[in-house]
């Protein structure tokens, strides 16, 4: 017989909180590849300061979907992990094709993206909260923390 965590926590709220960090994982990973290819295919006289911080920032994003995927997996979930699966449970948007997005509009881009990742963060603390998760609890305000400090460095550039 399968072997069900004995942690404390509800399994109805436990799934729930479970089912959250799957579309946090899922828009995490769309914005990562997303930076990433940002930080491939920028232009421009601020190349090397947009190409460094959107390096920074996917690095943060992959290291952060490992982490969110196995929170998922420690409370006893399987994760999806194909970007056929993300892109439907994202409601960030990839850039598809090769077309030349203007430097301007990459950052635009992000400080929406990163907006929406802190706001998904946020809607899913108080269900986290009611289920007395407080490491997913932590994780989504470590999360919160990094997407609010991203927003405010790339809305920087625009000033
Ligand atoms: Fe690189």
């Amino acid at each position: 017989m399968k072997e069900k965590p004995n942690t404390g926590l509800v399994e109805t709220k436990r799934k729930k909180v479970a089912e959250g960090l799957v579309k946090l994982l899922a828009n995490n990973s769309v914005l990562y590849l997303k930076t990433h290819n940002f930080h491939w295919n920028v232009v421009g006289p601020m190349f090397q300061p947009l190409h460094s911080v959107f390096e920074t920032q996917y690095i943060d994003l992959w290291n952060a979907g490992d982490t969110i995927a196995e929170r998922v997996r420690a409370l006893g979930f399987h994760v999806p992990a194909s970007y056929a699966d993300f892109s439907k449970l994202s409601k960030i948007k990839e850039v598809v094709g090769i077309r030349q997005v203007k430097a301007k509009d990459m950052i635009s881009q992000l400080v929406h993206d990163n907006e929406v990742m802190t706001r998904i963060a946020r809607e899913l603390l108080p269900e986290t909260e009611g289920a007395d998760d407080q490491v997913s609890v932590d994780l989504l305000s470590d999360r919160m923390e990094v997407h609010e400090k991203n927003a405010w460095m790339l809305r920087s550039f625009l000033e």
